[in-house]
């Protein structure tokens, strides 16, 4: 019993293995309109999802960021990637990109969306993990290119991403420290 939305979000981990499977349009509509339904500063709604979801789309995104995790020269980068088995969408069957305006709430109101939508995953039995190393292969020099191919609107930056899938591997969640939150 408990309250099932709390329970949803405690049991939610990052998971970094997929199964092989494509997720229905069903399952693809429900994260659209979790995406949708995020509030964003002003109800601005400037950002804008991107759901990569081809096989040629996703090995192309895999490709890209590996290749502007390499380039940025940034050992810690690099290595946690090389920890990871080199991956970074992890084989995911649907990687969401979220890129928005440049504006001072943009970050905020991606990371709202992300959750949103990593929670409504959790809630129809989806694995997911969000994804900030994406920004290596759309925020380098010369990413113009590769913002095109991937949709972005024109003056739209990468914010944040998250791959989702059906689990092929479990996590326990993080644990935290109480004392973080202060009562005043
Ligand atoms: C803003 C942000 C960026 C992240 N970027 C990555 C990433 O690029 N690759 C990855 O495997 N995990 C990434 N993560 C997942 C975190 O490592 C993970 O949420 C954290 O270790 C806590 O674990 P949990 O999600 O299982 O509770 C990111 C998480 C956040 C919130």
């Amino acid at each position: 019993m408990g309250n099932l939305i709390l329970n949803t979000i405690l049991s939610r981990s990052s998971i970094r293995a997929y199964q092989d499977e494509k997720l229905c349009e069903g399952e693809l509509e429900f994260l659209k309109k979790a995406a949708l339904a995020s509030p964003t500063a002003m109800n601005r709604q400037e950002q804008r999802f991107i759901f990569v979801t081809s096989d040629e789309k996703r090995e192309r995104l895999e490709q890209a960021i590996v290749e502007g995790v390499i380039a940025s020269g940034n050992e810690a980068f690099i290595e946690r990637m090389r920890s990871r088995g080199g991956k970074v969408t992890y084989n995911a069957p649907l990687v969401v990109i979220i890129c928005a305006k440049p504006s001072h709430f943009a970050p905020v109101d991606a990371g709202i969306a992300v959750e949103n939508i990593a929670i409504a995953a959790k809630s129809i039995g989806l694995g997911s993990v969000i994804l900030g190393m994406p920004a290596s292969a759309f925020n380098r020099p010369g990413a113009e290119e590769v913002k095109r191919e991937f949709g972005f609107p024109e003056g739209y930056e990468f914010q944040i991403a998250i791959s989702v899938g059906r689990s092929a591997a479990s996590k326990e969640p993080h644990t935290w420290d109480e004392s973080h939150v202060i009562d005043l």
